[in-house]
């Protein structure tokens, strides 16, 4: 199984910012942790914060990988051109998120590429990530 990790703008800070809501690990050793404890999966990690980068990578994964876990960052909340690219690809794509949106400002309550995607996992800080994975082991 070829699994796809895609996080958006400013996920590149974890660990820096914002700890009390998106903790102090950077994202880096959260992924080495999770490569260890599923050997058999093969994983790829791209971060941008620039929304085209995203849709190209989503583009070029789109069609021959297993699947991807999507952590869009604010363009989840405004992005149509994300959500096009989500659906114009044959890999199904779980939307992840480090908080509970719900539990935030309003305008995070609504996410632009939810209906895109296979389902949605939120709030359960890095470990989204892996419960994703779960997700994606679930359906084989
Ligand atoms: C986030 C939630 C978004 O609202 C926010 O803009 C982010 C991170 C999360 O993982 O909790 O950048 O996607």
């Amino acid at each position: 199984m070829k699994l796809l990790i895609v996080n958006g703008p400013n996920l590149n800070l974890l660990g820096k910012r914002e700890p009390g809501i998106y903790g102090a690990r950077g994202f880096e050793d959260y992924y080495a942790e999770l490569k260890q404890r599923y050997p058999d999966i093969e994983f790829d990690y791209f971060q941008s914060n620039i929304e085209g980068e995203l849709i190209n990578k989503l583009h070029e994964a789109g069609f021959s990988w297993d699947g991807i876990i999507l952590n869009a960052g604010a363009y989840t909340h405004t992005s149509v051109a994300l959500q096009d690219a989500i659906r114009g690809i044959n890999t199904p794509v779980i939307e992840v998120h480090i908080s509970n949106v719900h539990q935030r400002e309003e305008f995070r309550h609504h996410s632009m590429i939810s209906c895109a995607c296979i389902g949605v996992i939120c709030g359960f800080g890095l470990d989204s990530y892996r419960l994703a994975v779960e997700a994606f082991l679930a359906k084989k």
